[in-house]
Order: C-alpha cells, then sequence, then structure tokens
C-alpha cells in the first residue's frame, strides 16, 4: 500500500502574514511524504517568502499571477484547479478569508479557491483581534457552511505583533496531520478506538522508578492514524513527550494500574481497543515513602516484583464472559524475532482478535526507532509486513482492523 500521501496533489496558498515561512516548512513535510505540491503565493506573501525558496523544496514553479503569461503557459491556473485533490491555505490571514468567503476572483489564489472542485483547508494566522472579530468568524462559518471548509487552527501564543492570544498558525507538523484527516478515507467514522502508548513507571520509591525503553511513537501513530480515518479517538498514554495527534483525546497515566483504570473504564464504549503501550509486567510489591538509603540498604538491595494485572487479558476475558462480540481487540508484543515463534498462543492466551509482534531485536525497529518490522498474528495465521515508518504500518495494522468491525457478528449489541 502506498503511504498515504504519496502522489497526491495539493495545491498549498500561502497568504502574506509573517507565518508564511511556516508554509515553507509545510512544502517539505509534504513533499518528504510524497506529495505534489504546487504552491501559489499571494503578492502580498512575496514579502515574506521568496519563490526560490518554495520552487526549490516543492520542486514545481510556484504561481503567482494570473496574468503572467509564461506562469500561465507552463502551469495554467485552470489546470491547477482541475488537478487539485486539496487546497490548503497556510497561513490563511483574515484578507484572504474574507475574500473566498465573498467569492472573490481578484487574484490567482481566490481563482483557483472558486475554480476547483477540491475540498479546502485553512490554517488562519492573524492578530486576536482581527481573528476574533465577528466578520473573520462570519467568513469563516460561511466558507464551513457552504463548501465545508476545514479549519485547522489558530492556536494561542505570543503573535508577531506584540499581543498575546488565538491567532498563531499552528506548526506545519500539524497542519500536515489535518491534511491527512482531508485525504484518508473515512473507513472509521462513527467507530470509537481506544488506544494506548508508551511506557508505564512503576514507581520503587519517592525518586526511582522502573519503566522501559518504549517511546510512545508506535502507539501515537496508531491514534494518529485512526483520527485521519475519521473515528473518534482516545489515547491512554504512559509518560512521554511526545505532542497529542491532532484531534485525538489523550489521557495520561504513569502506571499499570492507572492505565488499568483507564482503559477499563472506556472500553466498553469502545469499538476497538489497540494496547500498543508496553505495560510493565511487574513492579515493585511497596513503593517505598521517601528515599532509599545506601547506608540503610547496605552492599546489596533486594526488590520485590508481583505481576501487573493483564489488562488486554482481562478484556479478553471479560469480553468472552459477556459473550460480546466488541470491542475489537489488538495486541502489540515486543519479540526478538518474531518469525521465529508461533505467537498463535500469546493470541488465545490474551483473548485477541490480531497480534502485531515488533521485532526489536533489529536495528530500524522497536522500541524509540521511527521505523517498524511487525508480524500480524490472527486466528488464521500470520502475515509479515515490510519495514516502514511507524505511520504507514499503523495504517496497515488499521486495514487488518476494519474487517473485523464490520463482521456481522462484531458489531455492538
Ligand atoms: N499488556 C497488558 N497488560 C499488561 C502487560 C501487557 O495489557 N500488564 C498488553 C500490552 O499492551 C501488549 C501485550 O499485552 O498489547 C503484550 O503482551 P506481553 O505478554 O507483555 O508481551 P511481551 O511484552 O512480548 O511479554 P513476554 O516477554 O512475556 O512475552
Amino acid at each position: 500500500m502506498p503511504p498515504l500521501l504519496q502522489d497526491r496533489r495539493i495545491v498549498l496558498g500561502i497568504s502574506g502574514g509573517i507565518a508564511a515561512y511556516k508554509g515553507a516548512e509545510l512544502v517539505r513535510l509534504l513533499v518528504r511524504e510524497g506529495a505534489r505540491v504546487n504552491v501559489v503565493l499571494t503578492e502580498s506573501a512575496r514579502q515574506f517568502v521568496t519563490e526560490l525558496t518554495l520552487q526549490t523544496l516543492s520542486g514545481n514553479p510556484v504561481a503567482t499571477s494570473l496574468f503572467d503569461l509564461d506562469q500561465e503557459s507552463k502551469i495554467g491556473h485552470i489546470r491547477l484547479a482541475d488537478e487539485a485533490e486539496l487546497l490548503v491555505v497556510a497561513p490563511a490571514t483574515a484578507d484572504v478569508i474574507a475574500r473566498f468567503a465573498h467569492g472573490l476572483a481578484n487574484d490567482l489564489l481566490t481563482t483557483i479557491h472558486l475554480a476547483t472542485r477540491a475540498p479546502l483547508l485553512l490554517a488562519p494566522a492573524m492578530n486576536v483581534h482581527m481573528w476574533e472579530h465577528p466578520l473573520t468568524q462570519a467568513n469563516l462559518r460561511r466558507l464551513v457552511d457552504t463548501e465545508s471548509a476545514r479549519v485547522v487552527g489558530p492556536a494561542d501564543g505570543e503573535l508577531a505583533c506584540g499581543y498575546t492570544g488565538a491567532g498563531r498558525m499552528v506548526g506545519p507538523a500539524t497542519v500536515l496531520e489535518a491534511i491527512e484527516g482531508c485525504l484518508a478515507k473515512q473507513d472509521l467514522a462513527g467507530e470509537r478506538f481506544l488506544i494506548t502508548a508508551g511506557p508505564t513507571c512503576e514507581p520503587v520509591d519517592a525518586v526511582r522508578a522502573l519503566t522501559n525503553r518504549s517511546s510512545g511513537k508506535m502507539g501515537f501513530a496508531v491514534a494518529r492514524a485512526a483520527r485521519a480515518r475519521g473515528a473518534d479517538v482516545t489515547l491512554v498514554a504512559g509518560p512521554t513527550a511526545l505532542e497529542t495527534p491532532l484531534g485525538v483525546e489523550r489521557v495520561d497515566v504513569r502506571t499499570a494500574a492507572q492505565m488499568k483504570v483507564a482503559v477499563l473504564e472506556r472500553a466498553t464504549a469502545a469499538s476497538a481497543v489497540v494496547m500498543v503501550a508496553a505495560v510493565a509486567d511487574y513492579r515493585p510489591e511497596k513503593a517505598v515513602a521517601g528515599k532509599i538509603r545506601k547506608e540503610k540498604a547496605g552492599e546489596a538491595l533486594t526488590l520485590r516484583l508481583v505481576r501487573t494485572d493483564d489488562i488486554l487479558a482481562t478484556l479478553g476475558r471479560e469480553r468472552r464472559a459477556a459473550r460480546a462480540a466488541t470491542p475489537v481487540l489488538v495486541g502489540f508484543a515486543a519479540e526478538w524475532a518474531p518469525a521465529a515463534r508461533s505467537l498463535g498462543a500469546k493470541l488465545r492466551a490474551k483473548g485477541c482478535d490480531l497480534l502485531v509482534a515488533n521485532d526489536i531485536g533489529e536495528a530500524g525497529s522497536g522500541f524509540d526507532s521511527d521505523t517498524n518490522r511487525v508480524r500480524i498474528v490472527g486466528p488464521d495465521g500470520s502475515e509479515d509486513l515490510a519495514r516502514a515508518p511507524k505511520l504507514e504500518i499503523a495504517h496497515q495494522v488499521l486495514d487488518r482492523v476494519v474487517p473485523l468491525l464490520r463482521r456481522p457478528a462484531t458489531r455492538p449489541r
């Protein structure tokens, strides 16, 4: 399966504001994902970023004018409008939003907006008072109502004009996530996904803890992919510094016990639970209050560890006991050379529908890596996926979850 944005045609309008530099970074991210990007600069955006920068980053000529004969013969504004699968404007100034909302076609970008059938995504950026002005809000509402425009941001923060408040364009990585949401098939619309991610952290005393090397990247990728495909997503995350994927509800926990409570509370409402978290299998029997001191502990210190509750196996048991077919249950397993082991026993022991085994024994896979190589085990056998970025692996795992959601027997009763 090609990556989600591979060869997708995106017209990126950059309008004139300080945040135009973020548009340049967005081009880089899109090109890295394999998208075909045509940049359209408004006249005022040319004061902030150069055509040369954007042409170099996008690998395509940059369009700036309706009336430039050379550009029109090379790019052609109607062809751009016709071929676009998505029109993104980032940053979108109050002026561009107003002109779009009133159907103006007085420059190249507004003309493409009227001429294209592609959906519209706006990433507004402006002064907080301009953003809050009822006319700007009415203009945006009009675009949302009349053409289902999507809007990402703006964020709160320090603004270039010196004010603090809403009006900052969201970061390019966030716009990229919103673009994924616009272009992904919406085959998980109406589904509720509960996803866990990251390590857990089991206290030894007030300053020490037992944890593991999980970065959370794989679980966050599954959450991002499920959200892009239209699911309502709740992400129960162990300690990690990763940013919450766009549109995902996040619940932070530290210990396996806290993760269990957070998951069990929400599992019955979920159509699928994907347990990506590396939940500690053992925890110190008793966390010592205060700090364990060397002079007291002596030359050797023995910690007695006890098993934690297996959250996934608990869900599997509860589902079986209730004779329920939902939620669909997906486990992950950290394995050295998964191909060499039969994972069917683990699948049955956990009572889950799919088990995704990460190969943690090889470079470019498993903990903290940006790519992964997995084997997916189901009741009817297993399948090895080629090494790929974690987001792509996430989409491929979800492709295998979709038919389970659609099985008549697995619909909620
Ligand atoms: N899991 C869980 N609760 C635990 C431990 C693990 O829900 N207390 C879930 C994990 O989120 C993951 C799967 O079970 O989906 C991993 O199973 P586990 O038996 O821990 O696999 P490994 O980490 O591979 O452990 P082992 O070394 O015992 O094979």
